[in-house]
C-alpha cells in the first residue's frame, strides 16, 4: 500500500446509524477455563510453559466475565453502547473437537439475549486465538484438516445463535494467531518454525473462506473478518533500501491477509519473499476463489504505525512495532536482518508504542483508494494500555487513556470526511484483562477491574467515551 496525502478537512457528521461499541475476547476476559465442559485452548496450555505470560499469568479467572455478563451488560447500557464485540470459545462450543457441549452454547446464548434486551447489538467473532488445544496436538493451524473443523465450530455457534446474532466476524488478527504464535513463538502455540507460519496463515484464510461460504449457505448476511493493518512508512521516503524495507513490512503485515481475501490472491512480490517456504504446495486448485468469497464488512483493528528503516538500528530506540519482538526472537521472518523500527519520538502507550492518531485516518483512506471494491470498514479495536492509579476519590483519571481514544475518533471522523466508508468504532477494551504474553499488567480497559476482587469502576476515559457517544445522537 503507498501513502496518500492529506488534506486538512472538518469533521463531518457521524451519522445516527454509525455503530458505537467496544471489545472483549473470550480467552481475555471469560475465566472459567475448565468449568461447564470447557477444556484447554492453546492459550490455557500456553500458560503453563514456565516464562511464556509475564508473572506466571493464566486464564483461568480472568475477569470471571462468564460469571458476570449481567453486570457487564448493564455497564454497557450505562455507556450507551450500541454494539459489543465479543468472541466464542471454540474450546468452549466443541471442546476438544469433540460433540457440541451445550452449556457452552447456552452461555453465549445467554450471553445474546441480555444485550439483546438491552438494545445492544451482538458483534460475534468466532476465532480469537484460542484453537482447542486437542486440535493443536493434531497440528493445529499447520494442518489444513483444522480449516474443516473449523467450519463444523461456526456451523455448530451459528445454529445455535444465527437467529439472534446477525454480524459474524470469522477471524480476528490473524497475523498473530500464525505469525506470532507459530514464527515468532511469543503466543501460543509458541512455535518458532517460518515454514509452519506460513501453512497457518494459509490454512486460516481457508478457514475464514469456507466458513464464509457456510454460514452465508445458512442465512448469515452480514459476515466479515478483522485484520490489523499498520502504516509501513519508509523512515526516509528517498532511501531505496528504507523503501524496500517498508514494502516488506507492508507485505507480511497487511497485504499477504487482505490481497486473498480481497483479491483472490496472494501478492506477487511478498510469494518471491518467502520462496522456499512451501506456499505452492499450500495453496490447492480452488482455494483462492474459496478464500476470496464476498464478504460484508471489513474489521480494521488500528493501534500504532511502523516507521520503517532498511537499515539495522543501533539506537536502541524502537518505534514500537508490536512485532518487535520477532527481531528479539531472531526470526529472519521479515526477510531481511537489517529491517528496523526506528522511533519518531512521539509519546508511547504502556505497551510502548507510539501515539500518532492521525495514522487512523491514513489508514482507513488509504484502504478505500487502493482497494476499490472493500465493503464498509468498522474499526473493531482501537484504545491505549497506560498504567492506571486509582485516585483518592476511587476514580480513574486516566487522561492519557482519554486523549488518545478522542484523538482517534477525532481522525476517523476526518476519514469519513475524506470519502472512507467506515461505519463504526469499537474501542479496545471494555474491561481490563488478559494482555496475551503481558498477562494482567497491561490495562487497556474503559472500565477497570480490580483483579481482586473483580469489582468494575467506569474510568474517566469511559465516561467520556459515553459523552462522546450521546453527543453523536443529538442532531445539530
Ligand atoms: C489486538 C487483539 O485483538 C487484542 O486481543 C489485544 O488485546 C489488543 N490488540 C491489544 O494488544
Amino acid at each position: 500500500m503507498t501513502h496518500a496525502p492529506q488534506p486538512t478537512t472538518r469533521p463531518a457528521l457521524i451519522l445516527p446509524s454509525f455503530l458505537w461499541g467496544s471489545a472483549t475476547a473470550a480467552a481475555q476476559v471469560e475465566g472459567a477455563a475448565h468449568e461447564d465442559g470447557k477444556e484447554d485452548s492453546v492459550w490455557d496450555a500456553f500458560a503453563r510453559v514456565p516464562g511464556a505470560i509475564a508473572n506466571g499469568d493464566d486464564l483461568e479467572v480472568a475477569v470471571d466475565h462468564y460469571h458476570r455478563t449481567a453486570g457487564d451488560v448493564a455497564i454497557m447500557s450505562e455507556l450507551g453502547l450500541d454494539a459489543y464485540r465479543f468472541s466464542t470459545s471454540w474450546a468452549r462450543i466443541k471442546p476438544g473437537d469433540r460433540a457440541v457441549n451445550p452449556a457452552g452454547l447456552d452461555f453465549y446464548s445467554r450471553l445474546v439475549d441480555q444485550l439483546l434486551d438491552a438494545g445492544i447489538l451482538p458483534w460475534l467473532t468466532l476465532y480469537h486465538w484460542d484453537l482447542p488445544h486437542a486440535l493443536e496436538e493434531q497440528g493445529g493451524w499447520t494442518n489444513r484438516d483444522t480449516a474443516l473443523r473449523f467450519v463444523d465450530y461456526a456451523e455448530a455457534t451459528y445454529e445455535a445463535l444465527g437467529d439472534r446474532v446477525q454480524h459474524w466476524t470469522t477471524f480476528n488478527e490473524p497475523f498473530c494467531s500464525s505469525l506470532l504464535g507459530y514464527a515468532v513463538g511469543v503466543h501460543a502455540p509458541g512455535r518458532r518454525d517460518e515454514a509452519a507460519a506460513l501453512a497457518a496463515i494459509h490454512h486460516q484464510h481457508l478457514a475464514h473462506g469456507l466458513a464464509t461460504t457456510r454460514l452465508r449457505e445458512l442465512g448469515a448476511e452480514q459476515i466479515g473478518i478483522t485484520l490489523n493493518l499498520t502504516n509501513a512508512i519508509p523512515a526516509d521516503p528517498t532511501d531505496p533500501a528504507d523503501i524496500d524495507a517498508a514494502r516488506r513490512v507492508d507485505g507480511i503485515m497487511n497485504r499477504i491477509f487482505l490481497e486473498p481475501i480481497v483479491l483472490g490472491a496472494y501478492p506477487t512480490d511478498v510469494a518471491h519473499d518467502l520462496e522456499g517456504l512451501g506456499l505452492d504446495t499450500l495453496v490447492h486448485d480452488g482455494d483462492l476463489e474459496t478464500i476470496s468469497a464476498p464478504i460484508d464488512f471489513l474489521g480494521v483493528n488500528h493501534y500504532h504505525d511502523d516507521l520503517v528503516s532498511g537499515h539495522p538500528d543501533d539506537s536502541g530506540a524502537d518505534g514500537g512495532h508490536s512485532g518487535a519482538t520477532e527481531r528479539e526472537a531472531g526470526s529472519p521472518w521479515l526477510a531481511s536482518p537489517d529491517i528496523s523500527f526506528p522511533s519518531r519520538g512521539l509519546p508511547r502507550t504502556a505497551m510502548d508504542w507510539e501515539v500518532h492518531p492521525a495514522g487512523l485516518r491514513t489508514l482507513l483512506v488509504r484502504l478505500g483508494h487502493e482497494y476499490p471494491t472493500l465493503p464498509p470498514l468498522y474499526v473493531t479495536e482501537n484504545g491505549a494500555a497506560y498504567d492506571d492509579v486509582v485516585a483518592e476519590d476511587g476514580r480513574i483519571h486516566d487522561v492519557d487513556r482519554d486523549a488518545f481514544i478522542q484523538d482517534h475518533i477525532d481522525q476517523v471522523e476526518l476519514a469519513i470526511a475524506d470519502g472512507a466508508d467506515v461505519r463504526g468504532y469499537f474501542v479496545w477494551s471494555l474491561l481490563d484483562n488478559f494482555e496475551w504474553a503481558y498477562g494482567y499488567d497491561k490495562r487497556f480497559g474503559i472500565v477497570r477491574v480490580d483483579y481482586d476482587t473483580q469489582e468494575r469502576t467506569i474510568k474517566d476515559s469511559g465516561l467520556a467515551y459515553a459523552r462522546r457517544i450521546a453527543a453523536s445522537r443529538v442532531l445539530p
